[in-house]
């Protein structure tokens, strides 16, 4: 069985502080783990991990192997891992497939060596970004469907893949859409989205988001999130939507709200947010100001179309760390931050480690469901159950030292019924 592959084994020292430090500030994952991942569930499971390579996610698979499974991770793609983190996994019992100097294209080559390692032996339950392990799985790895119980999915266009899949009828296992959960997208999609990726474009750029005109790309809950943040900051913020509702809703927010191509004439930061296929296009690029700044915070890397942006330049140069400059013909500077990809991923650290505490404590129990649960789950998506999600909130109000209220029987007995 093939052992780790890392860039460096020497760069753990730092990969282990990080850890360590993410470690020390999730008190609701430690809580979960303590609580219900020493069981025995885990001993001898396979659990396969498709996640960006950096310490909150390090954290999660550490917790996994302590709790008995034999756990193999690779990242999405290059970009997305921290090397130091990846050396320090190795060392700490997890099976890790990463490198930052791997080719983007043998991204999918590294998601099978995880599913390889996990299901090749053994009973195994998947922990999947954007659907790469499942697809995998249903196509250049169907010898291992048999042993896969299920799958739990962390992001918004996951989720849709996978919906996709059930419509089709093709779905092989059950799948949890961690994403879906209250305690996920209420704060890892909005105030994690929202502070992360302006923590990014801030560092990469260092200029000011005050004052500035911060254009928002849809307006679902990461959105949302964005312009919240942008808006803390002083931003003058415009909302470009497909869905009247939620541009409705933009606007009693508080933003202006308006087609993408108007928005591109004024805007001077450009936010994506939308998960889906070619936002930002030539027909944008060509209105927009001298020195505008794009960024994708959206989990796909087509939102803006960056080969478009390629082709309407007459040159291009990395101007800082991060930071692509795009020159068109009547010598406008376009400036495209982390490389059109997850912009708090590809240029920052990703959320802030209390977002991720409660998001890897739903994704824990997520993986502890299916591994219990599996055999009386349909193949289909489905929802964490209501009673997990109430208990990591709880547990999270528990470690902030706060707390609310239960409803009396009363007022349980006046909400369910009709005749008074
Ligand atoms: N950066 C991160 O760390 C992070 C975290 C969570 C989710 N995500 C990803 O961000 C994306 C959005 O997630 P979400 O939870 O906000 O989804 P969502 O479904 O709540 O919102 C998406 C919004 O985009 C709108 N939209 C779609 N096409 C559009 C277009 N062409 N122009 C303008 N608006 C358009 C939709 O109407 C919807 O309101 C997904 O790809 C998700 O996987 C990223």
């Amino acid at each position: 069985m093939q052992e780790s592959i890392v860039r460096d084994p020497a760069l753990a020292p730092d990969g282990h502080r990080k850890i360590d430090w993410a470690a020390e500030h999730s008190p609701v994952l430690n809580t979960i783990r303590d609580k219900y991942l020493k069981d025995g569930t885990f001993e001898g499971v396979g659990v396969g991990v498709a996640l960006p390579i950096e310490a909150k996610t390090a954290y999660l698979t550490v917790v996994l192997a302590e709790a008995g499974a034999d756990v193999a991770v690779a990242s999405p793609g290059p970009f997305f891992v921290q090397d130091d983190v990846a050396a320090a996994l190795a060392e700490r019992g997890v099976t890790v497939y990463a490198s930052s100097e791997n080719d983007p294209e043998d991204a999918d080559r590294e998601l099978e060596r995880v599913l390889d390692r996990s299901a090749g032996d053994r009973e195994a339950v998947l922990i999947d970004d954007r659907a790469g392990l499942v697809r995998l799985a249903h196509t250049t790895r169907r010898n291992l469907l048999e042993r896969i119980r299920g799958a739990s999915e962390e992001t918004t266009s996951g989720v849709a893949k996978f919906r996709a899949m059930e419509r089709e009828g093709v779905l092989e296992f059950p799948v949890v859409a961690a994403n879906d959960a209250r305690c996920k997208y209420l704060f890892d999609n909005r105030y994690g989205t929202g502070q992360s990726t302006l923590t990014a474009i801030m560092q990469s750029t260092n200029l000011m988001v005050g004052g500035k005109r911060v254009v928002v790309l849809g307006y679902g809950w990461c959105g949302k999130g964005i312009a919240r943040y942008a808006s803390g900051l002083g931003a003058r913020v415009s909302v470009c939507e497909v869905d009247p509702v939620r541009g409705l809703e933009a606007y009693a927010d508080g933003f202006d709200v308006l087609p993408a191509v108007d928005a591109a004439e004024i805007g001077e930061i450009f936010i994506t947010a939308t998960g889906s296929t070619g936002v930002l296009t030539a027909a944008h690029f060509e209105r927009m100001r001298d020195g505008a700044i794009l960024a994708n915070a959206g989990g796909v890397d087509v939102e803006i179309d960056v080969d478009g942006l390629t082709d309407v330049a007459t040159g291009a140069r990395e101007v800082r760390r991060n930071v692509e400059e795009f020159t068109t013909a009547d010598g406008r500077r376009l400036h495209l931050v982390g490389r059109g990809m997850v912009v708090n991923l590809t240029a920052s650290d990703g959320h802030p480690i209390e977002i991720m505490d409660l998001t890897f404590a739903i994704q824990a129990l997520c993986a502890n469901h299916l591994a219990n649960e599996h055999a009386s789950m349909e193949n289909r998506v489905h929802l964490l159950p209501k009673e997990i999600d109430d208990e990591v909130a709880t547990t999270k109000l528990d470690a902030v030292g706060m707390g609310v209220d239960a409803l009396t029987p009363e007022q349980e007995g006046f909400l369910a019924g009709w005749r008074e």
